[in-house]
């Protein structure tokens, strides 16, 4: 064991060292000669052309109790999906040893590399990510490898929050009033917040007090342990131009403050480590990895579902739901499953030979969080911010495993988030249009010429744009933040590509469609001029690189025409698509699950995950993904007792 440990160690600062990612499909060698033997020696199955399967290092388990080799014909409750929201249900609904519960999952459990915040965005081109791709769309994404958007989403026992930044947000009190107030009874802040509360482990030096914040839960908030300088800029520059430093997730005012994490001692804490893990040992909880869920069984006559099918090891079974069945297969799969189920609209259905049970506008809703990842600011200080080649030590990695408390325990660099609202927003209200999320660092702090490139490849951003725009500061000291359009008016929409439940559904963003959009982008833009502009700021001498794209040739720099154009060439999500499975009273036309996340005109058949989030909000969609789960399970539970 402890020699397994030691050689995960070495694999683990190889992979920085070596500046390689390990993945699927791009062949990974480690090139140092002793770690290599040192690595057969250990890892069997491990050769440097071939790492194999490296991922296998200290996997956690799952197997069915009490020596099943397969599961049982019939559960009480089926769920779809070991993500974010799936994990909670699970483990509440089975608290009561009277139930049982089948968890069915496509991806395989997580293992020790997932467990580093540093190196969060490596996971989105590996085993751990569904590789999907927007559509193409005419003027976005016009820097990414053949002009696409990548969607990657997690894909694992934790589901996106195996793979995620770990970034803790709630939202604004009144755009989830707003949200009740539109029919959708027990979603308002005082509702929602009861469960935020429930999960949460709140370990938040200063915030002890709160009462905004859950102490007794599963989940550990936490602030990072480690910061840059930048952080203390970027905060005391928010001051200057009136944001406050706060708790930003309370709900009394907007301001800016320290990124808290989904963390454990600064290592990450999926909803699989928090909920699942540790009951695991629960006879009747039964949880099937490497299973993937085809199509729900609907009993057409009396509209009700029955049970699910599923693959595993190539193989097609039924597993039946004595109660029922819940979709927590994440904003793209679950409105997928349904289609598949000959639950969406219509027409639709119909043009793929799908026999129609219910027609709903099954995914005809998408929003997303889109940002710009190009303001970077070069600062005239040195070792100060995040750097791959400074930080990539083995000292560093053994540091973290002791005490968590490093760079290697940073979220890819995250270190604060701000809330403001443009000038475009609308005044009368307290919600804001734009987040901003300050990095330890930049996309160019990857380690030069030779660099990993993780998080510019996690994007995929096509390399030879990036180095022409960006190419000047590589591998130098800079800062750099990123604006997060909070409430789109653009709206996406998905459908299925065709009847087989392994091909993945079409995906349009429509992002950028609305000129408001655009509008207020350009607006954050100004605002983080004005904010580096600040003494904090310019004691580092920051600033702004002028990014050369060969998309924006021939426009002004710095006029709003150039701005424009940057944004469509670096378009890039924040991974939060939502409401394609959207909630709302049995008058929205739009709505697929009423406000008890009961699929309409379907007994027995819930959906609870993050698809549900019937319109933007501000946050980052882990924590609503959870709280989700949390308030669906007591829902399910009040209507079986
Ligand atoms: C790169 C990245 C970074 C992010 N960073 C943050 C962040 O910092 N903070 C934050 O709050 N949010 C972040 N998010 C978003 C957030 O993690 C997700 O919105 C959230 O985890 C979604 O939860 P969910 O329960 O809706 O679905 P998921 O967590 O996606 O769970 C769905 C699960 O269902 C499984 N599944 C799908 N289809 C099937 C099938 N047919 N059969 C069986 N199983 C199936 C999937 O494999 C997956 O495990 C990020 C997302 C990404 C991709
Ligand atoms: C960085 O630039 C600022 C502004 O020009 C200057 O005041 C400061 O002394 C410089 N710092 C260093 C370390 O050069």
């Amino acid at each position: 064991m402890i020699q397994r440990l030691i050689c995960c160690i070495l694999v683990f600062s190889t992979i920085i060292d070596q500046n390689r990612i390990i993945c699927q499909n791009e062949v990974s060698y480690l090139q140092n000669p002793i770690l290599n033997i040192l690595m057969q020696t250990a890892a069997p199955n491990y050769t440097p052309r071939n790492p194999g399967d490296l991922f296998d290092i200290l996997r956690d388990t799952y197997t069915l109790p009490n020596g099943l080799k397969s599961p049982l014909q019939e559960y009480d409750y089926i769920i779809v999906g070991a993500g974010s929201a799936g994990c909670v249900l699970a483990a509440r609904l089975s608290e009561d040893p009277g139930v049982t519960v089948l968890v069915l999952e496509a991806g395989r459990p997580e293992n020790f590399f997932t467990d580093a915040p540093g190196i969060a965005p490596f996971f989105q081109r590996t085993e751990y990510a569904w590789p999907y791709y927007m559509e193409p769309q005419p003027g976005v994404c016009l820097g990414m490898i053949n002009q696409r958007c990548y969607w990657p989403r997690g894909r694992s026992v934790g589901g996106t929050s195996t793979i995620n930044y770990m970034i803790y947000t709630r939202g604004r009190p009144e755009e989830w009033d707003r949200i009740a107030a539109a029919g959708n009874y027990g979603w308002n802040y005082e509702e929602v917040l009861k469960y935020y509360m429930k999960s949460e482990r709140a370990i938040l030096n200063g915030y002890e007090n709160s009462p905004y914040r859950g102490r007794d839960g599963e989940m550990n908030i936490e602030f990072i342990n480690f910061r840059t300088p930048l952080i203390e800029a970027f905060l005391e520059a928010g001051r200057i131009l009136g944001s406050p430093t706060i708790d930003y997730n309370s709900p009394e005012q907007l301001g800016f403050g320290y990124v808290q994490t989904h963390t454990r001692n600064g290592k990450r804490l999926s909803a699989a480590k928090a909920f699942l893990r540790p009951n695991k040992r629960r006879s009747n909880l039964h949880i099937l990895p490497s299973t993937t869920v085809t199509r729900v069984l609907i009993n057409k006559r009396i509209k009700t579902a029955y049970g699910v099918q599923y693959t595993r090891n190539r193989l097609s079974y039924k597993v039946r739901a004595r109660r029922e069945v819940i979709l927590s297969a994440g904003p793209i799969a679950s409105p997928q499953l349904l289609m598949l189920s000959g639950v969406g609209p219509k027409n639709h259905l119909q043009s793929h030979g799908i026999p129609v049970i219910q027609n709903l506008p099954v995914g005809r809703t998408l929003y997303d969080h889109i940002t710009y990842v190009g303001l970077m600011f070069t600062i005239n200080a040195t070792n100060v911010g995040v750097n791959e080649n400074r930080d990539a030590t083995l000292r560093n990695v053994l540091e973290w495993l002791q005490f968590g408390d490093n760079v290697v325990s940073s979220p890819g660099g995250v270190e604060g988030i701000g809330y403001i609202k443009t000038p475009l927003s609308n005044q009368q209200d307290r919600i804001p249009d734009i987040e901003l999320i300050s990095l330890g660092g930049a996309l160019t702090a990857d380690g030069g010429p030779s660099g990993s490139k993780a998080v510019r490849r996690g994007m995929m951003i096509s390399e030879e744009l990036f180095d022409q725009a960006f190419g000047a500061i590589d591998n130098q000291e800079a800062w750099s933040v990123f604006p997060m359009l909070l409430h789109p008016k653009s709206v996406g929409y998905l459908e299925l590509r065709n009847r087989n439940p392994f091909n993945y559904p079409l995906l349009y963003g429509n992002y950028l469609t609305h000129r408001i959009d655009v509008a207020t982008l350009i607006a954050s833009i100004r605002y983080v001029q004005a904010l580096t502009a600040t003494p904090p700021f310019q004691r580092f001498g920051a600033r702004l690189h002028r990014a050369d794209f060969p998309t924006c040739r021939g426009l002004v720099y710095d006029s709003d025409e150039y701005w424009e154009c940057a944004l469509r060439t670096l378009t890039v999500t924040l991974h939060h698509q939502i409401a394609t499975c959207r909630m709302g009273p049995a008058t929205d036309p739009l709505a697929v699950v009423d406000p008890e996340l009961r699929v309409y005109g379907i007994n027995n058949l819930r959906v609870a995950d993050s698809s549900v989030i019937p319109r933007t909000v501000s946050v980052h969609t882990h924590a609503p993904a959870v709280m989700i789960g949390e308030k669906a399970a007591d829902m399910i539970k009040a209507s079986w007792n």
